[in-house]
């Protein structure tokens, strides 16, 4: 009896196996990259020797574990949105010692808190992730895969891959204006600081078709002047700071137009552009049309806007995160993070150029 039950199952285990071996491989969900800052990074600097991480509560406390991750938001950031849209499990970072066996599959998240398109941007943070590191990670990702499912398929795996990228707001807040007389300000005029930074980031980009990125959604800086931080120590009577704002207005619109210049380049719609600059000027300039109460007062922080210093646990700390476009004095809140997805997801070519989420989506999918 007990030895034809073990037949039984392990017929029906050799059955499930087969059944597993001609399931499509389109119907695992397409793998998922994540490159660049704190607005993207959901873990990799705990395991850093840096200040610049987000593992202390209030951390996390909108998220489904209601502990801190990494993640510099209360709750989801914009790659947790787009993992749920492309039906994923949120993505480990690539630090994270359970990224292992099949979860690699899944993707991973290389970013990391600080950093810039720059070299010389965070260096006050000392330990973090830079862009030339997080490609190195990448590679050193795909060698793991490859000893796992092989070179080809491997290739297919990353080809076929949506990756994001968040980078250059920092190459402003943490460098050219982190102090004043800064040794780029120095060396720059803002239009050519921005022009250098614009070749600088078209190299990461050509970097990162060569390692086989294949549809890229580059997202823009935010409304940097416009932050809480900015407002505390930047502006007058909480107007957006002029100089940052005028950053921002320079670099997004170069930022869209090199991105056209690779596509053409490479003859493919690669790298798509999502001015998430304009997806948050949205709810900054009429938050109440979003059920925000301020897009001024950051939910966790102290000072003037609550934006001086770190969000800590001896932070003030409001009681509806939902109602605050802001949650730190730098980073949006959950749900700030989810209207930017949604434009991301939905936009109309104002937002998402030359196209949309949902649409790419659509055509990666008959492809
Ligand atoms: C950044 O540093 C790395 C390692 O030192 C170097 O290989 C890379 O060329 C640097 N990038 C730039 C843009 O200077
Ligand atoms: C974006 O997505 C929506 C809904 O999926 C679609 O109807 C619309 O045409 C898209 N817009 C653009 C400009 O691609």
């Amino acid at each position: 009896m007990a030895s034809s039950i073990i037949t039984i199952s392990s017929m029906l285990f050799t059955l499930v196996m087969a059944l597993e071996t001609l399931a499509p491989q389109a119907e695992a969900a397409r793998a998922f990259f994540v490159f660049g800052d704190s607005l993207v990074d959901n873990g990799n600097n705990n395991y850093l020797a840096t200040t610049a991480r987000a593992d202390s509560p209030p951390y996390g406390i909108d998220f489904p574990t209601h502990r801190p991750t990494g993640r510099f938001s209360n709750g989801l950031n914009i790659p947790d949105y787009i993992s749920q849209e492309i039906g994923s499990d949120f993505l480990l970072p690539y630090l994270s010692p359970e990224l292992t066996g099949q979860k690699l599959l899944v993707g991973a998240n290389f970013a990391s808190a600080g950093i810039g398109i720059l070299n010389d941007t965070g260096i006050q943070f000392v330990n973090i992730i830079r862009m030339f590191q997080q490609y190195e990670y990448f590679e050193e990702y795909q060698r793991r895969v490859a000893a796992l499912i092989g070179p080809k398929r491997t290739q297919q795996l990353v080809n076929g891959a949506l990756v994001l990228i968040t980078v250059g707001g920092n190459d402003f807040v943490n460098n050219y204006y982190l102090v004043p007389y800064s040794v780029r300000s120095r060396q720059y005029s803002l239009p050519d600081y921005v022009k250098f930074l614009i070749s600088e980031y078209k190299k990461l980009l050509m970097r990162l078709y060569e390692l086989g990125a294949r549809r890229v959604l580059v997202t823009g800086t935010g409304p940097l002047g416009c932050v809480p931080a900015e407002l505390a120590t930047r502006s007058r009577d909480g107007e957006c700071s002029a100089e940052l704002q005028r950053a921002a207005s320079l670099f997004n619109p170069q930022l869209t137009q090199m991105l056209g210049q690779l596509n053409s380049q490479y003859g493919s719609d690669v790298f798509i552009a999502a001015n998430t600059g304009k997806m948050s000027s949205d709810f900054i300039t009429n938050p109440a049309a979003f059920g925000f109460i301020t897009s001024k007062v950051a939910c966790c922080g102290q000072g003037p806007y609550n934006g001086v210093g770190l969000c800590t646990p001896a932070s003030n700390l409001c009681p509806n995160r939902d109602v605050y476009a802001f949650w730190d004095p730098f980073h949006p809140s959950e749900r700030a993070n989810g209207f930017i997805v949604q434009e991301i997801l939905r936009g109309t070519t104002e937002y998402m150029n030359p196209m949309n989420l949902s649409t790419i989506l659509a055509l990666d999918s008959r492809t």
